[in-house]
């Protein structure tokens, strides 16, 4: 973009030209890096970039649009330059005190949803209410969409990090829900009264094995937060204690569901064998057919 134009760019010459440069200089996702980007400094949906292809830009818009460009191209999520994700097609605010909600953690909402749903108005409930309860709440995206999807549930949400349950009070209001959902700051259970209250128990804490943690792009390791990946030496160092500990918040016949990584999911699964509380243990497939969500039920004579 360095040479003088005569004329000013069109929405249509400058996405080419960044989508070249993002290719150029290695940027991941190149083509959709650009148009989420333009449409972010234009305010319009990236449909409207082609709809409006010869709009010229204004040289405010290009000014904007040049500083995000800058940032991509060191390697900053596009989310964190928008401040926004789509998850479950609902939008999420991000900041970068929070995880990027990723498409796979979809299907913890769908194996979630999949048995409370079949189970609503069967449930046995505490004082008329059922509870459910989410460790590692991040910005939110797991807690709003499953109690947006089940409203006849009170929501318990809990994190270590505080500026974290700030992104996720703020998208609470923002779909209207936060009247549903209580958020707590601790670690994983400790901030609980103990006693068995849940009817769901759904975590996607972190699971990043460190090896793998040192190997991953610029783009997660060196912007995302390490304490919302990081799970020690074998990725378990939260998982574990979880598994042990939940069986003494979660109702007879509650739910556990645990997003875990590639390749964790029979370890997982024989922790929770151990422990003798669990039945009904399951290992669930990701899009892409990776066993991603371990769920199980709490034994009802344990
Ligand atoms: C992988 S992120 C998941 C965020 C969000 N639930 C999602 O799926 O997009 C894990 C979250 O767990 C939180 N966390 C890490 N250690 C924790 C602990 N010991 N107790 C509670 N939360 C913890 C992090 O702050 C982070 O927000």
């Amino acid at each position: 973009m360095g040479e003088t134009r005569q004329n000013p760019w069109t929405i249509l010459e400058i996405l080419r030209w960044t989508t070249g440069h993002f290719q150029e200089k290695g940027v991941a996702e190149p083509r959709t890096s650009a148009e989420v980007l333009l449409a972010h400094t234009l305010g319009i949906s990236r449909l409207d970039l082609y709809l409006r292809h010869d709009q010229p830009l204004t040289p405010e818009e290009l000014a904007r649009f040049k500083a995000f460009i800058l940032r991509r191209r060191a390697g900053e999520p596009v989310a964190y330059i928008t401040g926004h994700r789509e998850f479950w097609s609902l939008d999420f605010k991000v900041t970068p005190a929070v995880l990027i909600p990723r498409p796979e953690t979809e299907t913890l909402v769908s194996s979630v949803l999949e048995v409370l749903k079949s189970e609503n108005g069967k449930r046995k409930t505490e004082n008329g209410i059922d509870w459910a309860l989410e460790v590692g709440v991040g910005s939110g995206a797991i807690i709003i969409t499953l109690a947006r999807e089940l409203p006849e549930m009170r929501w318990l949400g809990v994190d270590i990090s505080g500026p974290a349950l700030a992104v996720a009070r703020e998208n609470a209001a923002r779909h209207e829900i936060a009247g549903r959902i209580h958020f707590l700051r601790g670690n994983l259970l400790a901030p609980l009264q103990p006693g068995p209250r849940f009817q769901l128990l759904v975590a996607n804490l972190p699971y990043v094995p460190r090896p793998v943690w040192e190997e991953l792009p610029k783009d997660i390791k060196d912007f995302e937060p390490q304490e919302a990946l990081l799970g020690g030496v074998d990725g378990l160092d939260l998982i574990k204690p979880l598994v042990q500990a939940a069986p003494g918040v979660l109702s007879p016949g509650g739910w556990l569901a645990l997003e875990v990584a590639d390749g964790q999911a029979p370890k997982v699964a024989a922790l929770m064998a151990e422990t003798g509380a669990y039945e009904q243990i399951e290992k669930i497939p990701d899009y892409l057919g990776i066993e991603r969500v371990i769920r199980a039920r709490r034994r009802g004579d344990y």
